[in-house]
């Protein structure tokens, strides 16, 4: 069994695409339309957004629980890079191991049921035999056994898709981050924050916490059901098609915030929406959260001419705190002043 990357016969993902120092990150135009754009109204707040992750129209991002795209195959040689410089970006507590293998089976089956053509899962008892034809990887293990496998079944899994993970012990009435594997995070530390419980982690986020959405959003979740998943949107920005902004990298990212100009402004700042799910688990009874990040450059968000109205209102008028902690108050008036000639004042419709 290898874990090497062995170019197959699949034409459907961007293998050689970059996230790092030539950017070469690019969505086809297929892709753009089926972008989660995240706002369905003209402006933004702070809410317990929460609703079931059942799986919606073909063709969108929501089509399967587990959104597999044309960017997998180069996230996942993305992260492994990421692994190498930085062993940290994973870290397993060992009572979470169970959770890692909850986590595998929720996995496997969801891609081997929704993408039988790239993914396959046989089992014959605990033996299971699982093919990933776009990474290469052809693999007999035994269920609930780590010795058959390369990697801990976490690290093994979140290795093979896309999204950042974290596993959440329940206990003393919250939940703890006591797993992860976050290589595509928007500026937070896995391991600053593993061992944190819900409030504590959640503790940098300015005006929600006043607002109760960090108490109703946690008793939410504990009423969470094996079965029945939620999702939920959040967003920032980016400059550059950078999966990578962690903390430990900010000295070689950070400075690019200032490279912005009028001209490259549409290629170069990317709107970088995180669709959020979360998945009660079967043995451990944790919970697994699964953020996927989706980049769209400025310039490919405003072919959709609605998406351009309505980013261009929601940038020019959020609270000042906001704009501050997601990063982008610097470049705030820029990115107004480049979106506006994108809003032709038009009214929009809320709720889409
Ligand atoms: C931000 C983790 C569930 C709302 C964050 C951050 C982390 C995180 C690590 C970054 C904090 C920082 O700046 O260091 C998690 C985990 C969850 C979870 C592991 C599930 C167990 C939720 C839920 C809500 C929520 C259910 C619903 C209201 C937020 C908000 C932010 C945030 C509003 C600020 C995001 C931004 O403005 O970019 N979360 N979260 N989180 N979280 Fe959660």
């Amino acid at each position: 069994m290898s874990l090497d990357f062995k170019p197959g016969a699949f034409n459907d993902f961007f293998r050689d695409e970059t996230f790092r120092e030539d950017f070469t990150y690019r969505n086809s135009p297929q892709n753009i339309r089926r972008f989660p754009f995240p706002f369905d109204r003209d402006d933004y707040m702070y809410s317990v957004n929460m609703e079931p992750h059942v799986p919606g129209r073909k063709g969108t991002a929501f089509e399967h629980i587990l959104d597999v795209d044309e960017h997998y195959v180069a996230e996942m040689i993305d992260r492994a890079k990421v692994l190498a410089d930085d062993p940290l970006r994973c870290q397993s507590l060992p009572h979470m191991t169970l959770a890692g293998w909850d986590l595998l089976e929720l996995i496997m089956e969801a891609k081997a049921r929704d993408y039988p053509h790239w993914f396959s899962l046989t089992k014959d008892g605990k033996r299971w035999h699982w093919v990933n034809r776009p990474l290469g990887i052809d693999h007999t293990f035994t269920f609930l056994d780590e010795s058959t496998l390369p990697y801990g079944p976490f690290e093994y899994i979140t290795r093979q898709t896309q999204g950042d993970f974290s596993l959440q012990d329940e206990r003393d009435g919250t939940l703890w981050m006591d797993a992860g594997m976050v290589t595509s995070q928007a500026d937070w530390s896995l391991d600053f924050d593993v061992g944190m419980n819900f409030h504590e982690w959640h503790a940098p986020v300015p005006l929600a916490h006043e607002k109760g959405v960090f108490d109703r959003a946690l008793k939410f979740l504990m009423k969470l059901q094996h079965g029945s998943p939620v999702r939920r949107f959040n967003w920032t920005m980016t400059v550059n098609p950078l999966l990578d902004t962690a903390p430990e990298t900010y000295p070689i990212w950070g400075p690019t915030k200032t490279t912005l100009t009028p001209e490259n402004l549409g290629d170069k700042q990317h709107l970088r929406v995180e669709l959020q799910s979360l998945y009660r688990l079967p043995r451990s009874n944790a919970i697994a959260f699964d953020i996927r990040c989706y980049l769209a450059s400025f310039n490919e968000i405003v072919t959709v001419p609605k998406w351009a109205r309505r980013l261009h209102r929601v940038v020019r008028d959020l609270p000042e705190e906001l704009a501050t902690y997601k990063g982008f108050i610097r470049n705030r008036p820029a990115m107004v002043e480049w979106l506006a000639k994108h809003d032709d004042g038009a009214p929009t419709s809320p709720g889409w």
